[in-house]
């Protein structure tokens, strides 16, 4: 037992992946004892983060990499193709929980990663490798042996499509991390979510490009969902985020054609129902009389955007997109939009700003903000509405000053 005030708050070790941007994504970096569940779909980058991470923390504490998809001849020409250092990496090609147990008494690892655990199953329960009661026993089994020897344990887990075999979401409540992968089929953009975490912010984000040698950490990635020096063509807003502590500019993007039947509603890296909301208030509020046309909803880049925030920038898209009108490049919009058409404030509006500042963008609208950023009204940086029929006059007056 201890006093909590000799408890030293914050002072918890980390251990760094090599990687920034898993290291954010972490909260710090990776925690003694601390399990940590990395999902996503099958070819999207697991095993090479896992790998990278893996290769850079061999280089100060003993390591065990567990592939039970792989041989060790497949792990070391991935390894030799990422130009990594696996001299001090110890691999283990087993699917059998109990020999790997067996192993990481023998060798003691501060890190372990199992890639994936929908392949390990454990003796002592007769199902097949991959059922629910397998992978959910199996990471219960890792888990406690995590808690009792200290070992950070890495997870990996495949989102499967509903059926026989057990998707990483059984384990959420188990582990102390969940970090999934985002990304779009055809786009190189990675980026990695903490859905929970106990050991720091949820909805940390991390960032990278898949390149050739492996995934790339992109630390200013504001620059890389921005689709720049382009033409600009009715349908684009580039919207101010903010991403777990890291503020992001994004560009949204909306097509409104004429219904040739039941209007579609279809939407990418951002919620349908959402939209079918922002659809229902700009008829109410700017008269747009959307019910004929189908409208598809994409943000660029692969990410998911899942803030109130993001509502007039959406809604700027569509009306744009409707209208024909170009919402010039150097604008940028954000504001959460009530149903009675009221634009309201939303958290890190001053962050939101100075992104825009710093990327060069040279008109921010958005919602009133508080002291922080008051000078930027003053000198006309950032035009504060409070409706959203007087965001759409504020894009508008951009486009003729323009
Ligand atoms: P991988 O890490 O094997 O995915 P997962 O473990 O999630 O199934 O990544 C597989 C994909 O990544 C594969 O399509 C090839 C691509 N890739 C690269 O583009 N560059 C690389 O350096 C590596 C190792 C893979
Ligand atoms: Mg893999």
């Amino acid at each position: 037992m201890v006093k909590l005030s000799d408890v030293q708050p914050g002072s918890e070790l980390r251990w760094s992946s090599g990687l920034p941007e898993f290291d954010r994504a972490l909260g710090g970096g990776l925690v003694p004892g601390g399990v940590t569940l990395i999902g996503g779909d099958p070819g999207i980058g697991k095993s090479t983060l896992t790998l990278q991470a893996i290769a850079a923390l061999s280089s100060q504490m003993t390591t065990l990499y567990v592939s039970g998809e792989e041989s060790p001849a497949q792990v070391a020409a991935r390894g030799t193709r990422l130009g990594l250092d696996l001299s001090g990496i110890n691999m283990l090609a087993e699917t059998s929980l109990d020999a790997i147990v067996e192993q990481i008494g023998l060798l003691s690892p501060k890190v372990i990663v199992i890639d994936s655990i929908q392949t390990m199953f454990s003796e002592s329960f007769s199902s097949a490798p991959g059922s629910v009661v397998q992978v959910r026993e199996c990471a219960a089994e890792l888990t406690r042996l995590a808690k009792r020897t200290g070992t950070a344990t890495i997870l990996v887990g495949h989102v499967t499509k509903e059926g026989a075999i057990a998707g990483p979401r059984v384990l959420e409540h188990l582990v102390d991390t969940v970090i999934y992968f985002e990304g779009e089929p055809g786009s190189n953009i990675r980026i990695i979510r903490a859905l929970k975490n106990r050991y720091g912010a949820s909805n940390e984000i991390g960032v990278f490009a898949m390149l050739e040698d492996g995934l790339r950490g992109v630390s200013n990635p504001s620059a890389l969902f921005l689709a720049r020096g382009q033409e600009v063509s009715p349908g684009n807003a580039v919207f101010a985020a903010i991403e777990g502590s890291r503020p992001l500019l994004v560009q949204v993007q909306a097509l409104v054609d004429r219904t040739t039947g039941n209007p579609r509603r279809v939407c990418t890296g951002f919620d349908s129902q959402r939209l079918a909301m922002l659809l229902a208030v700009m008829n109410r509020h700017l008269g747009s009389q959307l019910g004929g046309f189908d409208v598809f909803v994409n943000v660029v880049g692969g990410i998911r955007v899942t803030e109130p925030a993001a509502d007039l920038a959406i809604v700027a898209a569509i009306w744009s997109s409707l209208t024909g009108v170009a919402i010039p490049s150097d604008v940028v919009v954000f504001g959460e939009l009530g149903l009675g058409g009221e634009v309201r404030p939303v958290i890190g509006s001053a962050l939101r700003v100075v992104e825009a500042d710093k990327l060069g963008f040279s008109k921010v609208i958005g919602p009133p903000v508080n002291r922080q950023a008051r000078e930027r009204v003053e000198d006309g940086f950032l035009t504060p509405i409070v409706r959203i029929e007087a965001a759409i006059d504020a894009i508008r007056q951009n486009v003729r000053g323009s």
